[in-house]
Order: C-alpha cells, then structure tokens, then sequence
C-alpha cells in the first residue's frame, strides 16, 4: 500500500462551511436514484445508500434532487420529495444514519422545470418560456421521446415556487438535513430561467444575463429568510444540461462574471459547479479557466465546489489546488466504490466506473456491495 501523495492530503483536510465541520473535501455529488415510495417517501434501502458512502469516508453528502412541491416541480416517477409532512418523517432516518458516520448531508431541491417526465401530481411542465428543452427525455429514468413542450410561467406562479423552495428548506432543516443545495444547474426550471434560448421572458426575469438570474436570487433570498442563519444554503450551476450536455454559455467569461457575481451578491454559502471535466477550460476557445476557476473569481467570498470527471486523487488535488475549489463533488467514481475517499486516502487501487446502465435505480448498490467484497488490488 503506498501513502498519499503529498498534493492529495489536501482532500484530508477539514474544513469550515457555515456551522459545519467538516472531516475533508469529499463530497458525494448528487445523483438521482428513482428509488423513493410512489408518493415520494424515502426508503429504508436509500438510508443503507446514503450511510455507505458516510461509512465511506464522504465528509459531505448532497442528495439526488428532491421535489419541493406537490405541483409541477417532481420530474421523475420514484424520485423523493420534501412536500409534506410524511416526506419529513421519511427522511429522518437517513439524515439521522448519516450523521451516525460523522458526515454531513445536504438536501439537493429541484424543479424539473422543461425536463420534467414522470409527475403524478399533475400533468403538463412549466418553465421559463414555453421552450421545449432539446433533445430526448432521459431513457435511465424511463422516458422516451421528445420533452412535452411546457407552458411559461406567470409572475404569480414564479412566487409560488419560489415560496415552495423555502417550505421545502425548512422541511428539509426538520428532517435534519444540514442545509439545502438550490439545483440551478442541468436545464431544470432555474437552469431553464438562465438559459438564453430557454428563457425568452421580457417582464424582468428575461433578457439580459443579469435579469436571466432574478429567480436564482430570489429563490436564494426566500430560502434564507425561512431558514436563517444557521443553516447552509448552496447553489448548483452548469453550462451543460441532461437535454443539452454541450451546451456552453453564449456570453462566454462575461456571462460567467454576471452569473457567478450575481450570486455572491446573494446570501448564500456556496456555489457549486459542475461541468463534464471540472478541470478543463470553460471556454475553450477563448480562456484558459476551468468553471470552478471562474467561480473563484468572480465570486471571491463564497466556497467553491468543483465537479466533473474528478475521478482520481490526483484530478481532485488539482481542483483543490489551482482549479480554486475549496471542496469537490464526486459522482460516477463514487457509485462504483462508496468508500472513494478512504481508497484515496490509503493510496488504494479505484475501481472503473460502473456502466451507464447501472445508473438508474438503486440495483447499483448491490452492485457495489459486491464489488467491496472483492479482494482490492494494492497499487
Ligand atoms: C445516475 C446519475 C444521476 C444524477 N442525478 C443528478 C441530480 O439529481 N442532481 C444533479 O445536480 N446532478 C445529477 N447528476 C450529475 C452528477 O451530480 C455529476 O454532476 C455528474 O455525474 C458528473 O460528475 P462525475 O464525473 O463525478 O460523475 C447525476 C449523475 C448521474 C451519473
């Protein structure tokens, strides 16, 4: 067994975020799972998922994206929610095994916005602009086809999700979750509100890039009103999104100044970015700086979470490092080995990532129960 690289004991190292202590940099990124109860209730089987990677070694843990509302916000058949009191309750559990293990754990709160395909509570999808998200709907959570074409949403209704948010946050707070994650990213609703060619709105949430983040803001200003000071508030953002994995930000640097610049000035603990290869120029053919890099930048205050393709010790050290990340998100490499950090850390051999196909529901954890069970090669 060879020690840790000097570089890769940054990811060992604690760190401050809000009230929380954290043990390391490693994050467990949040990926959907579509294995809660029909009506939205957490599973005993998604508490066994979530201690595992706790048991792991992930300081913190962000969820798969939970509904807020019982409206349009569920994007998926199976997903979980934080809209009522029996999702509470469904939770406690799973916050309660987590924090067993000595890790923290953060709600991630999602509309589905254009990419919503599996919603019991009612039929059709609203967003920002009645713009069909592009490409076909995701076949791992059981869609197919082209997205239903979604009808834009009213001022009204705009303050009605953004007050679900803020009900769900402190839903989540009740269910002992040490804050919430805002998933501004991946084309759902608050992508969506952000996004040029989704968001054709002129009445103050459309237009310019800065008027492109108004929900984003507001959404942040209503969750922290509801939830106070002493809880951990973050926000998701990515060029990419599931019905559009290329798609790159039109104003390039500038825009990623008015994004990242709008949300410092926002009250919120962290801005989390994601893109394919978190350490790969952001624009490739104009700047040489990563997302993460710009985030750093751009918004100076606030903590950095990096994710994307930081499979290795040595990726994630360099996201660390000169990628400007104070914490990094790791997603695929996680489902194949929960205990990612602890493989680091004891400089142990990682696993492949696990094929696409496993990517579903929670068969995977099987999976990976096996795959713990093998005899782990020394590297
Ligand atoms: C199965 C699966 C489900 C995902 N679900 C979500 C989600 O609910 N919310 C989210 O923000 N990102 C989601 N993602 C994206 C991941 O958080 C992450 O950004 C992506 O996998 C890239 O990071 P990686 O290269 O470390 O895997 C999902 C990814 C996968 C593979």
């Amino acid at each position: 067994m060879t020690a840790t690289p000097a570089s890769e004991a940054t990811l060992n190292e604690p760190y401050g975020l809000r009230g929380l202590d954290l043990p390391n940099r490693a994050v467990l990124a949040p990926m959907t799972r579509i294995s809660a109860h029909g009506d939205g209730r957490a599973t005993d089987r998604m508490r066994d998922y979530y201690r595992s990677f706790a048991e792991g070694g992930f300081g913190l843990l962000v969820t798969e994206g939970i509904y807020p509302d019982a409206e349009y916000s569920q994007g998926y058949l199976d997903q979980p929610g934080l809209a009522t009191p029996e999702h509470v309750e469904s939770w406690v559990p799973v916050t309660a095994a987590v924090h067993e293990h000595g890790a923290s754990i953060i709600a991630q709160l999602m509309h589905a916005g254009p990419q919503g395909q599996g919603n019991p509570h009612v039929s059709g999808l609203r967003s920002a602009s009645a713009v069909r998200a592009r490409g076909e709907q995701a076949g791992m959570y059981r869609g197919t086809g082209p997205y239903e074409l979604p009808e834009a949403l009213s001022a009204e209704e705009i303050g009605e999700v953004t007050s679900s948010f803020a009900a769900a946050a402190v839903r989540a707070r009740d269910a002992g979750f040490d804050g919430v994650e805002i998933h501004g990213a991946n084309g759902y609703l608050v992508d969506a509100f952000l996004t040029d060619y989704l968001n054709k709105r002129t009445d103050g949430y459309g237009g310019s890039p800065m008027a492109r983040t108004r929900v984003a803001r507001e959404i942040i200003e209503a969750v922290r009103a509801a939830v106070g000071n002493d809880f951990v508030v973050g926000i998701r953002i990515s060029q990419g999104k599931v019905s559009d994995a290329t798609h790159r930000w039109s104003g390039g640097v500038a825009e990623a100044e008015t994004i990242f610049g709008a949300l410092a000035g926002a009250p919120v603990d962290y801005l989390h970015t994601t893109e394919w290869k978190a350490n790969a120029p952001a624009f490739p053919d104009k700047d040489a700086r990563s997302l993460s890099q710009l985030a750093r930048e751009f918004a100076p205050g606030l903590t950095i979470i990096a994710n994307g393709h930081l499979d290795t010790g040595a990726e994630a050290a360099l996201s660390l490092g000169e990628g400007g990340a104070d914490l990094v998100a790791i997603g695929k490499a996680a489902l194949a080995q929960h205990d990612w950090p602890r493989r680091v850390q004891q400089g142990r051999q990682l696993l492949e990532p696990l094929a696409p196909s496993a990517f579903g529901d929670l068969a995977t954890i099987q999976d990976w129960e096996l795959r713990a069970a093998e005899p782990v090669p020394t590297s």
